[in-house]
């Protein structure tokens, strides 16, 4: 048994499902993807009919027989099921079982614990962690062997260090969630300097596996850790856009999306996916040779919803066009306006199709605003003129009153050795509200 601890957990999947509910196969491949990537063995999947569910155990108590079965025929150390279950019903069916039962919502803050990177990224999983520990509590671990094996659901916070002293959670929760607050005010600040400056943000959103990170990559030829992973990347990684026709820009990465993302743990994580809400623009990524790209697509808007990112711009990115079988090409809409982009990720083509788009559509916003200059900003004011940004000006003893009405791109293109007060000045701009 020492042995197997170190391998990690054995685990035997239960996928409840009603019927009428489509796509079974799918939800199957995807739950024990995520199993995987937590680290455990899965060594068998048990489907179980849910109509009406059991108040005690969620599955009928002949699918809990027939589970109690398997794990006993199997030797499983841990038992996952694909849906939030209450409290008392995972008690019950640990009682029932012998063994530890995780559900779907234990099971992706495991994940989450392990892939989170940044400080910031950190807290919010211990934090949601405790406190779906807190209402698991009551119950005691009386029930259960905790000595034996197994990761899953014991990584964080121990379960008898929190037996043995409740009170120490509750402060605990405290502390984080005063660091927490003092991060995201600090990370607030930021923003805020950010938004004073002229370079635009994108963030790169998309169901999980759609190839976020090698589209990053891709653009960026940073270094981000990409994998065959659920939830590779938690924590945004940020780089430096350069060579867009609009001026330089900055890119995020983010979490991956998926189904059923239980709804606290939406809450939990929002100020990690602050980076697709603060955004001038999204990046939304499909895997074009899915045949469900469209269902993903719209799971995704509704999780972008759920963070108040449901009105920033879209960009969609059709990538994996070599598994596909598409040519790399730009779609536009009625006004010409780039909509979607087909390219590979992975080979590159129509990367440079996705620049194009991206130089036009953040390069596209008209500033119209006053400015005022000084006297002795006379080049400054020169060249504004040559570049015919300038709609009208008046002139009193403190210098030039101007008003400015060009698209950005042309704004941040007025380059070379002026180029750092035309940024400075265009960062003016942007704080004061559009005529
Ligand atoms: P999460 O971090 O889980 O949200 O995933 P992600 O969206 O960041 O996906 P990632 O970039 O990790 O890519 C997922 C898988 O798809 C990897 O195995 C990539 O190599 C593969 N992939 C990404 N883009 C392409 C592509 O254009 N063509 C092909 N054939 N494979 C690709």
């Amino acid at each position: 048994m020492f042995d197997r601890q170190k391998k990690g957990d054995r685990a035997l999947l239960v996928l409840p499902h009603s019927r009428g509910e489509g796509d079974a196969e799918r939800r199957a491949a995807e739950f024990a993807e995520l199993v995987k990537s937590a680290g455990a063995e899965v060594l068998g999947v048990i489907a179980a009919r849910v109509e009406p569910p059991n108040p005690r155990f969620y599955i009928g108590s002949g699918k809990a027989d027939e589970v109690a079965e398997a794990v006993r025929a199997l030797d499983a150390d841990l038992v996952l099921v694909d849906h939030v279950l209450t409290p008392v019903q995972e008690r019950n069916l640990e009682k029932h079982l012998g063994v530890r039962v995780v559900d779907r919502a234990g099971l992706i803050l495991d994940i989450f614990a392990l892939r989170a990177r940044s400080h910031e990224g950190k807290l919010e999983v211990e934090l949601a962690q405790l406190k779906h520990i807190a209402t698991r509590l009551v119950r005691g671990w009386t029930h259960l062997d905790t000595q034996r094996g197994g990761a899953i659901g014991n990584r964080g916070p121990g379960e008898t260090q929190l037996e043995s002293d409740r009170r120490l959670i509750g402060e605990r929760v405290k502390m984080l969630t005063k660091r927490l607050q003092k991060v995201q005010t600090q990370r607030g600040q930021q923003r805020r300097a950010r938004l004073r400056n002229t370079v635009p943000r994108v963030a790169l959103v998309g169901y999980t596996n759609a190839g976020k990170s090698t589209l990053f990559n891709a653009l960026t030829e940073g270094e981000v850790y990409v994998a065959d992973q659920l939830f590779a990347t938690l924590d945004p990684t940020v780089r430096k856009l350069e060579d867009l026709s609009c001026g330089p820009a900055v890119l995020a990465d983010t979490v991956g999306f998926i189904r059923e993302l239980p709804h606290d743990l939406v809450a939990a994580f929002r100020a990690t996916l602050a980076e697709a809400r603060d955004a001038d623009l999204l990046l939304h990524v499909s895997d074009a040779a899915d045949e469900e790209r469209e269902r993903l697509h719209r799971v995704v808007d509704k999780v972008l919803e759920e963070i108040d990112a449901g009105d920033v711009p879209q960009l969609h990115v059709m990538n994996k066009i070599d598994l596909a079988g598409a040519e790399p090409r730009i779609d536009r809409d009625g006004d010409g306006r780039p909509q979607r982009v087909w390219l590979s990720a992975a080979t590159g083509e129509g990367i440079d199709l996705l620049r194009q788009a991206l130089g036009e559509l953040l390069g596209g916003t008209r500033i119209q605003s006053e400015l005022r200059l000084p006297m002795t900003a006379g080049r400054l004011h020169a060249r504004l003129k040559a570049a015919g940004v300038i709609a009208s000006e008046s002139m009193d003893e403190d210098g030039w009153r101007l008003h400015i009405d060009a698209p950005r791109s042309v704004l941040a293109a007025l380059g070379g050795e002026d180029a750092v007060p035309v940024r400075e000045m265009v960062a003016r701009l942007d704080d004061v509200p559009a005529a």
